[in-house]
């Protein structure tokens, strides 16, 4: 979407608070010995007493309130019996609508102790979204924040993964346009002021590619590799964008 009323940006900015607290929440609750659906319905409950649907059941049918993905699950995976291990990279992404308006954000959180090669890929994940969202500013291409964020990507050996792009945002969980988390030049999309995109680096030790596993959601690095995201729901401006999920 487009904001063009303070009506608009408020709801925008409701709704980006909420799944940013719901994530905030969640984060601080992820243990070793907990199953991901444990996990999972601390998020719904969250989002529930805030008045919030859970975007990926209201939009996909998904079959949890929000996605966990672990180690070599890059995304959309089922909460469920899984026990979290010590080692663990967790990634949670929350996204939901309040008010007609939709808000996505996303983590990957270690369960310390972790390989000094996923704590790499964690810090490196976290530094391709802060210079995405750097070199997103009215006017300019949107391929600019894929290049910029594979530039830190490649600079540390690891590799964006290329099917699992960053998107439009608001009205709908998923929007034009599509945000890629790498620099590809054919395409034309510039960024305008008030657009509402999501930036969202998905990177692996290895893999450029996911496939679905056999649950058809839960989507995995074909090698194995482990992922990390780290996901903001920005409105781009002419100066920095506004971070609409960061709480
Ligand atoms: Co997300
Ligand atoms: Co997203």
């Amino acid at each position: 979407m487009i904001v063009q009323s303070q009506r608009d940006l408020a709801g925008l900015l409701r709704i980006g608070k909420v799944v940013g607290l719901t994530l905030e929440h969640m984060k601080a609750a992820t243990r070793p010995g907990m199953t991901t659906a444990e996990l999972d319905a601390i998020g719904a409950e969250f989002l529930r007493k805030e008045g919030a649907r859970s975007a990926p059941i209201l939009t996909y049918k998904f079959p949890g309130a929000t996605c966990i993905s672990i180690n070599d699950e890059a995304a959309h995976g089922i909460p469920g019996p899984r026990v979290i291990q010590v080692g663990d990279l967790v990634n949670i992404d929350v996204s939901a609508e309040l008010d007609g308006y939709f808000a996505d954000t996303g983590a990957t959180v270690p369960m310390l102790p972790i390989a000094p090669l996923h704590q790499k890929l964690i810090d490196c994940t976290q530094s391709a979204l802060s210079k995405g969202i750097a070199a997103a500013r009215a006017g300019r291409p949107v391929n600019e924040i894929g290049r910029a964020m594979e530039a830190v990507v490649r600079g540390a050996g690891f590799r964006v993964i290329r099917d699992l792009p960053g998107h439009g945002v608001g009205r709908k969980l998923h929007e034009p346009p599509s945000v890629p988390g790498f620099y590809n030049a054919r395409l034309r999309d510039k960024l305008t002021e008030g657009l509402v995109i999501t930036i969202e680096p998905f990177v692996s030790l290895r893999a450029n590619r996911i496939y679905a596993a056999a649950d058809k959601w839960t989507l995995k690095t074909p090698d194995g590799s482990t992922a990390a995201q780290y996901e903001h729901t920005v409105v781009i401006t002419r100066g920095e964008p506004l971070l609409v999920t960061k709480v």
